[in-house]
């Protein structure tokens, strides 16, 4: 690792050169492509010469430059630039689409740019969390429509809440696994969890959510009832769960599902009163029978007790 960054350091070290490559490209007309200053001294590579990414293109005039391979310094951490993303990517989805050969996959440029590269953490950068879901969008319209109206854009956009859930948390931004693996779906679930603790912990009470934990896929997952990209609250009317769709959403897989399943708890919680009076009512008068019961042994092994001991200091003092 050392000596391929000890490669590259003089070039790194050749900032100086880019005055010449300005001369032409710093024109906003240029027609062979301009190249913005302020934007690139500003970007995180905003201290490398053109170069170092532009690798055979060392003197004027130039000729055809080759494509940008990110991944000369990604892969390898040169200068120490970030590996994991490069090392994620190869595997993903994209990344295998992209070495078959299909054109519209993306590749390191498509989503993050080129000269005008930001941190993720930079409202202006591309990958900045709320300007995810337009990235992804270029590509997935049909999935950005429906992701648009759902619960969790809403909640992004209109309500101010930075939490909600956008494309990449669901797919992982450079892991992106195929959506039919059993270990995305199950790994989904605590996802889903990790910002519903709650749903979660109620989910893992019930049948479905305890055969998913020992890794089975075939009963039902968060999305399989709630719907993936369109998540609405179950009590909007456009909820895969409304009370019109609900036994829809149960036959997927009960085909037989009579009316008794949109009365079915899903997340039951026993400590919920105003949402499941007869769970709590039931776990009150369960918590009340156990302290009633071992606040009566505790009274009568105490009575119990004295009443030895009093016996026993009786028969001393006989
Ligand atoms: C004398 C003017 C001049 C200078 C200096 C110059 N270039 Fe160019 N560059 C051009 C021209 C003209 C083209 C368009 C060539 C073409 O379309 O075949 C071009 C094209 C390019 C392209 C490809 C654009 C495309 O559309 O694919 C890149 C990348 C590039 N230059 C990088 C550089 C770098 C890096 C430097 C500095 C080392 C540099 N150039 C210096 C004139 C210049
Ligand atoms: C971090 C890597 C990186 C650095 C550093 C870099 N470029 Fe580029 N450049 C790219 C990428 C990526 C493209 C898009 C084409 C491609 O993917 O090969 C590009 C494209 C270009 C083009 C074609 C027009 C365009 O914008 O698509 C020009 C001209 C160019 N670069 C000039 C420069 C000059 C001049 C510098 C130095 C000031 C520079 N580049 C530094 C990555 C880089
Ligand atoms: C010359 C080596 C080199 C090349 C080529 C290169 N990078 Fe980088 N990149 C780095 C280094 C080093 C850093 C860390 C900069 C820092 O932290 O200040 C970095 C940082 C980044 C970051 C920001 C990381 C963060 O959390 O701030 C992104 C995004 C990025 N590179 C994407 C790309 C893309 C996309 C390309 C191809 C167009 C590319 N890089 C090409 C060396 C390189
Ligand atoms: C499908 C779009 C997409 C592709 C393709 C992609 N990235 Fe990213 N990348 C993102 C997003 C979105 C983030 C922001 C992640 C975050 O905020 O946690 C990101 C973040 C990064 C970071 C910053 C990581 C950090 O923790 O600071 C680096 C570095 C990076 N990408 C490099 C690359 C490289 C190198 C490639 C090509 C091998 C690549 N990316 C391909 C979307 C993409
Ligand atoms: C809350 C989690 C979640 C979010 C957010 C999310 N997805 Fe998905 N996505 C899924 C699930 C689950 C599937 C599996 C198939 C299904 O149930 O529709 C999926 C499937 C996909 C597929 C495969 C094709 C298909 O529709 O089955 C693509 C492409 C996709 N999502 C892109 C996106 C994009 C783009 C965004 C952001 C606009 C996004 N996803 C946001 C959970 C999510
Ligand atoms: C430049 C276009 C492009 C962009 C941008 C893009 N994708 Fe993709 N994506 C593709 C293509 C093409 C495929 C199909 C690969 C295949 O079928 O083999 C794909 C596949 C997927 C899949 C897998 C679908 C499946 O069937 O398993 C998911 C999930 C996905 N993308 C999510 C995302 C997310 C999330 C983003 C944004 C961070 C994003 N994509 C950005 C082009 C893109
Ligand atoms: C068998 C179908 C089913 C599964 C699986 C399921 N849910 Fe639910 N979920 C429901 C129903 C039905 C409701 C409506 C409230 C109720 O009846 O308990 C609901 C309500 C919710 C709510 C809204 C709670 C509120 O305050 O209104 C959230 C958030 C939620 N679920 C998240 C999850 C998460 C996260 C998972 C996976 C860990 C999950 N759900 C798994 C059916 C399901
Ligand atoms: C990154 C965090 C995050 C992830 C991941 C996430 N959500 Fe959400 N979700 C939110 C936020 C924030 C809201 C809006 C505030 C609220 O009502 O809780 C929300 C709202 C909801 C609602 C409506 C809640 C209500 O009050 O009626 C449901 C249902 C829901 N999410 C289900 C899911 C499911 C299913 C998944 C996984 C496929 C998921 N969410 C993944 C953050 C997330
Ligand atoms: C992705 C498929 C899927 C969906 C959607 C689904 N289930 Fe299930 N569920 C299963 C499977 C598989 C089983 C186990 C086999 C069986 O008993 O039919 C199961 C079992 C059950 C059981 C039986 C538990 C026991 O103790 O025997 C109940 C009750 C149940 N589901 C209710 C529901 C309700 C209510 C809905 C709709 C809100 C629903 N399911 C949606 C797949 C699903």
């Amino acid at each position: 690792m050392a000596a391929v960054f000890v490669l590259f350091l003089p070039i790194l070290a050749n900032a100086g050169l880019n005055s010449g490559c300005y001369a032409c490209h710093g024109e906003k007309k240029f027609p062979g492509g301009y190249v913005d200053e302020t934007l690139y001294s500003r970007s995180v590579h905003g201290q490398f010469s053109c170069s170092t990414c532009h690798v055979n293109i060392t003197a004027f005039p130039h000729g055809t430059p080759r494509r940008v391979n990110c991944m000369l310094c990604h892969l390898t951490g040169t200068g120490g630039a970030p590996r994991t993303p490069a090392l994620q990517y190869e595997l993903s989805v994209h990344g295998t689409a992209v070495r078959e050969g299909l054109a519209a996959a993306p590749h390191c440029q498509t989503c993050h740019g080129s000269h005008d590269i930001l941190p993720p953490g930079d409202p202006h950068s591309r990958i900045y969390r709320k300007n995810i879901p337009r990235l992804c969008s270029r590509c997935h319209k049909a999935q950005y429509e429906r992701y648009k109206k759902s619960i969790h854009a809403r909640a992004l956009f209109e309500m101010g809440m930075e939490r909600a859930a956008v494309c990449y948390d669901c797919h992982e931004e450079h892991r992106v696994p195929n959506v039919t693996s059993p270990k995305w779906m199950l790994w989904l679930i605590g996802k889903c969890g990790s910002c519903h603790k709650r749903e979660l912990a109620t989910y893992r009470q019930t049948y479905h959510g305890q055969v998913t934990r020992l890794g089975y896929t075939t009963v039902a997952k968060c999305p399989d009832c709630h719907g993936a990209h369109g998540i609405l609250p179950p009590s909007d009317p456009g909820s895969t769960l409304s009370q019109k769709n609900r036994l829809h959403t149960c036959r997927k897989c009960h085909p037989g599902a009579s009316g008794g399943f949109t009365t079915y708890y899903a997340h039951p919680d026993d400590r919920d009163r105003r949402r499941y009076p007869q769970l709590y009512y039931t776990w009150l008068a369960m918590t009340i029978l156990i302290v009633a019961v071992f606040a009566f042994f505790v009274v009568h092994t105490f009575l119990w007790a004295y009443r030895t001991l009093r016996e026993r200091l009786k028969r001393k003092g006989e």
